[in-house]
């Protein structure tokens, strides 16, 4: 197809002071650049503003108000859809090379401003910078997979020939797609949704979670500057009762795209079911939700490669991430062992400011924090507390600040267990044999990552076929799947499994149509 081979964007090695110094600079230029702005929605490519707005705090010291986006209203919300509708009228004809074409040239205009948009990431959700260059850095590969993508998808696919007829089966795009995303991955997650929609000739509204809309709306104006016509993406912020149920049930909306909790997914697909008045198909949903990935960790296992594994998946973003190792499972003659070398590594992580790129941040809100530390103090009851277990001093700063906790000897019935916490929780439970863990990391309702470690080929087979999950990892962290290769989404109610990043994914956004005709 002409394109150079893919290759994955490096991550910025932040241990050479210069590149250092650069993301420095780039938190000035993006402090004197955004901070105290008010934003616009942006319908068919116009900025417009809503009747009040909110404001956007920096969860690392939430006395700070960043920016403030609009509150957008009932009316503007029909407005989003009829105009993307419009644009589908002509979007979903649009010449899919032209559709790579923005893409690629998308993919350019990120790099060149990947520490901006790292620096943004950061004021709006506190990852580090580590994390955030991370999940820009699969912002980059993104635009690059779908490019490539898209242009796989428009050739359609072979069928068996008759001698009678010319038969094709091409893809078709569905309509107007809506995209609903989460604070902890505000540039990848919508933007891997939206560029499936709008790769297969959809057109988007694009809503934004309310802690994090600069870190979407910087990658929805670079994808103008790349050449996306106005309109194929209406960018919309307000409140979830302007624009949650009543997207989600608007009857010209097509498909709804969401990434985010089990209850709010659970409840768009329930709701999505109902065919309004007016409508004339039956809507589609993807919802990729929640996890509670558990690294199993066998008697033969690397110890040491184990234990980093775990630390940097469990604590990492503080947690916050539906991948996160949130569960060891370990045989019980290397328990003991294990446990000690995770809690060595997670004593060594100083819990600090992500703008100073600290190993581990604050949660997204006081309210978060509140609920975790709540899981902190029943599970005194229930468990043993290795480390952590509280609030993690922070001076003046006002933040969601929690300790990097490990609760060992948690029964699989324990909340710790079975609940997804979302924050830096992390529960030991003891296995009889290497067969016991892998049932014990099944017992969840979720399926979403786990990793195995062992060194014997034989377990590793096991694990393979025994693994109820969409993402396994042998002997490596579960978390930092990369776009192009792990193609990412789980089982049971981790959701709909549509595999983001994956050869398949563009297949939840079309619909096929044979052709047959007669000679
Ligand atoms: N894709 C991220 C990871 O793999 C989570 O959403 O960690």
């Amino acid at each position: 197809d002409g394109l150079l081979p893919f290759q994955h964007e490096p991550y910025f090695n932040y241990a050479d002071p210069a590149v250092a110094d650069a993301q420095r600079a780039a938190f000035r230029d993006v402090r004197a650049r955004y901070v105290g702005r008010t934003f616009p929605l942006l319908l068919d490519g116009q900025p417009v503003e809503g009747p009040s707005t909110f404001e956007v705090r920096n969860p690392a010291d939430t006395r700070e108000v960043v920016w403030h986006f609009q509150s957008g209203t009932a009316e503007q919300r029909e407005q989003a859809v009829a105009g993307a509708l419009r644009a589908f009228e002509t979007w979903q004809f649009s010449d899919p090379l032209q559709r790579a074409s923005i893409f690629l040239r998308a993919a350019q205009l990120l790099r060149a401003r990947r520490m901006e948009f790292n620096a943004v990431m950061t004021l709006e959700n506190a990852k580090n910078w580590a994390e955030a260059d991370g999940e820009v850095a699969e912002c980059v590969d993104h635009f690059e997979i779908f490019a490539r993508e898209t242009l796989k998808w428009a050739q359609g696919k072979a069928v068996s020939p008759m001698p009678t007829e010319h038969v094709t089966t091409v893809y078709e795009p569905l309509g107007v797609v809506v995209v609903i995303s989460p604070w902890n991955y505000p540039g990848a997650i919508p933007l891997g949704m939206a560029l499936g929609a709008i790769a297969a000739g959809n057109t988007v509204v694009w809503k934004p979670a309310s802690e994090t809309p600069l870190s979407s709306l910087l990658l929805v104006e670079l994808l103008h500057e790349a050449g996306l016509p106005r309109g194929v993406i209406q960018f919309v912020t307000g409140s979830d009762d302007v624009y949650g149920d009543p997207l989600v049930d608007h009857k010209d909306v097509r498909m709804i795209a969401f990434t985010g909790s089990k209850e709010i997914g659970s409840r768009i697909y329930e709701r999505a079911a109902k065919v309004q008045p007016g409508q004339r198909w039956l809507k589609r949903v993807i919802a990729e939700m929640g996890g509670k990935g558990a690294t199993v960790v066998c008697a033969d296992a690397d110890l040491d490669a184990a234990a980093t594994g775990i630390v940097q998946a469990a604590f990492g973003y503080a947690g916050q991430k539906c991948s996160a190792c949130s569960r060891v499972i370990a045989e019980d003659r290397v328990y003991d062992a294990l446990l000690e070398k995770v809690k060595a590594l997670t004593e060594q992580l100083t819990v600090g400011l992500p703008e100073d790129n600290a190993p581990v941040g604050p949660v997204i809100h006081a309210g978060s924090a509140q609920r975790i530390l709540g899981y902190l103090e029943r599970g005194q009851q229930t468990a043993r507390l290795v480390t952590g277990g509280a609030r993690a001093d922070m001076g003046d700063a006002q933040g969601g600040y929690l300790q990097p906790t490990i609760f060992a000897d948690v029964p699989s019935s324990d909340p710790l267990f079975q609940e997804e916490i979302f924050g830096p929780v992390l529960a030991f439970t003891r296995a009889a044999d290497w067969q016991d863990a892998i049932r014990l990391s099944n017992d969840s309702e979720y399926g979403l990552t786990s990793s195995f470690y062992s060194r014997d080929p034989l377990k590793i087979a096991e694990a393979r076929r025994r693994m109820h999950v969409g993402n396994l990892y042998i002997n490596r962290k579960c978390t930092g799947a990369l776009s192009g290769t792990h193609a990412f989404g789980g089982y049971g109610m981790s959701g709909t499994n549509a595999k983001v990043g994956g050869p398949d994914y563009l297949f939840w956004f079309v619909q096929t149509k044979t052709v047959a005709q007669a000679y």
